[in-house]
């Protein structure tokens, strides 16, 4: 290498050397700019302003999402509160809501919420509802939904839906719709409870047969019986009893249901179906025949009613029930109805009430395994009737008010006769399908009153299914508690 090429080399190595370091620093200068600066400083910036955007998108979205929900749930915006105390919960509240059941939704909401995730992500909506349906009713419904951001759909999405279960509550005060408001603190309208109680068991046991007994036997209705009011029905949990287990049983208001009800808690409609139409004065009467069934007599009986297109009213004997079953059948088939007259047609006040209780019992096993229903009258033998009897039977009593004395005459003339003479519009004629004068004189009876213009019904359809426990019917207008 010579000296002058050297010389040259060394230059240039410093000069290199020069814009090396040059560059260096200028490069690493620039990369800790860009690195610790200028990079961070614009992703933040970025963040920035997408975070906003995103906050913004979410406030939109929010807020459709809360405007759809009030028309949903509530029609009316006026009557509503919305709290948004936290940004991700929304509560949209009907104004009208009872304290308490505000703390009770409120702390099942709390319950729902523990596990979901509390940040902007996150977003729930929940509503508390209460509607009046009734004059006397309102039910409160609520519910929660749980939306999270999706940030592909630009859009929050509902995660999961809870509907906390309907709250009935009485209008004015907001109190719980207990069995006691509802049976108007009556404890009379728990026998008519227990009674449809007792049928419901037995329409839904696989083996009626076998429980018969112990559904006879469960004693009489508490107001701690659990009795669970719906606008639809009525649930009843029956405590075990002998072979019966606890048993839960759904009472659909029927109007044999309603006469133990205060109407005003159910929706107008449906309490109107229930009570009688006020039938502009027709004039009717209900034959009544008691002490059967009897094979000699009951056939033709039942023969003149069905030739006549009429019917009637059974008040059988359990004993003679127990004896003729397929006629008991025979005569529920054909549209009549069957009532209790009890067992041994005792004068019950004059006997204990276990024996009372027997002769009720005794009577409607008879009548139930013959037809498969539960009588729903009772006519005490004899008429004879006081507080006691009324609270054994827990089912409406039935007297008459034209005794047409064919026991005691035996003399299908003097039947017709005594019944011509006594006849009162809308009334309830006794005789007896055991009396062989009768068979001869009922065509004649029923000519005479069709003539008369009389209609011949049923109890049930005479009392236009108002009939209630613990009153005694002489006629459609002559009514009388049992006290
Ligand atoms: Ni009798």
């Amino acid at each position: 290498m010579s000296e002058k090429f050297r010389s040259h080399t060394k230059k240039t190595t410093s000069k290199q050397t020069v814009a090396f370091l040059t560059n260096k620093w200028t490069f690493i200068g620039l990369l800790v700019l860009l690195l610790g600066i200028i990079l961070p400083a614009s992703f933040y910036l970025i963040a920035t302003v997408n975070q906003e955007t995103i906050a913004k998108q979410q406030a939109a979205a929010k807020s459709q999402l809360i405007s759809q929900a009030k028309q949903s749930y509530f029609q009316k915006e006026s009557a509503i509160q919305v709290t948004d105390e936290k940004s991700y919960a929304v509560d949209l509240r009907d104004t009208a809501i009872p304290s308490n059941i505000k703390e009770e939704i409120t702390s099942q909401f709390q319950t729902i919420t523990k596990k979901w995730n509390k940040n902007s992500d996150n977003f729930w909506l929940s509503y508390i509802h209460v509607q009046s349906y009734a004059p006397n009713a309102s039910k409160v419904q609520a519910g929660i939904t749980h939306y999270q951001w999706n940030i592909r759909k630009k859009a929050f999405v509902q995660q999961q839906q809870k509907k906390i279960k309907t709250i009935y509550i009485q209008a004015q005060t907001g109190a719980p719709i207990t069995s006691q408001l509802l049976l108007q603190n009556n404890e009379q309208n728990l026998a008519v409870i227990r009674t449809l109680a007792q049928q419901a068991l037995l329409d839904q046991a696989s083996n009626p047969k076998a429980i018969l007994d112990d559904v006879l036997a469960i004693p009489a209705f508490t107001w701690q019986t659990p009795i669970t009011y719906s606008p639809k029905e009525l649930t009843v949990t029956v405590a075990k009893q002998g072979a019966l287990e606890e048993t839960t049983v759904h009472l659909p208001y029927t109007t044999q249901l309603a006469t133990a009800l205060d109407l005003s808690y159910l929706d107008p409609s449906l309490a109107q179906s229930l009570t009688p139409k006020n039938e502009e004065n027709q004039k009717q009467i209900a034959l009544t025949f008691d002490d059967g069934p009897d094979p000699n007599t009951t056939p033709a009986i039942l023969d003149t009613l069905k030739d006549n297109n009429v019917h009637a009213t059974f008040f059988q004997l359990g004993s003679n029930s127990e004896r003729y079953p397929t006629l008991v059948k025979r005569v529920a088939d054909e549209g009549h109805e069957i009532g209790s007259h009890t067992y041994h047609h005792y004068k019950l006040p004059s006997y204990p009430l276990a024996t009372i209780q027997k002769e009720l019992t005794d009577t409607d096993k008879a009548i139930y395994l013959a037809i498969g229903k539960l009588p729903t009258l009772v006519r005490p033998p004899y008429g004879a009737v006081n507080a006691t009897v009324a609270q054994t039977a827990g089912r409406p009593i039935i007297q008459w008010d034209v005794d047409s004395r064919d026991w005691a005459s035996k003399d299908a003339e003097k039947t017709l006769t005594q019944i011509q003479q006594t006849i009162i519009d809308n009334g309830i004629i006794l005789m007896h399908d055991i009396q062989p004068s009768t068979v001869t004189a009922l065509p004649k009876i029923i000519h005479w009153l069709k003539q008369q213009g009389y209609q011949l019904v049923t109890i049930n359809q005479l009392l236009q299914s108002q009939e209630k426990a613990y009153h005694e019917y002489f006629s459609a207008t002559d009514e009388r508690a049992i006290s």
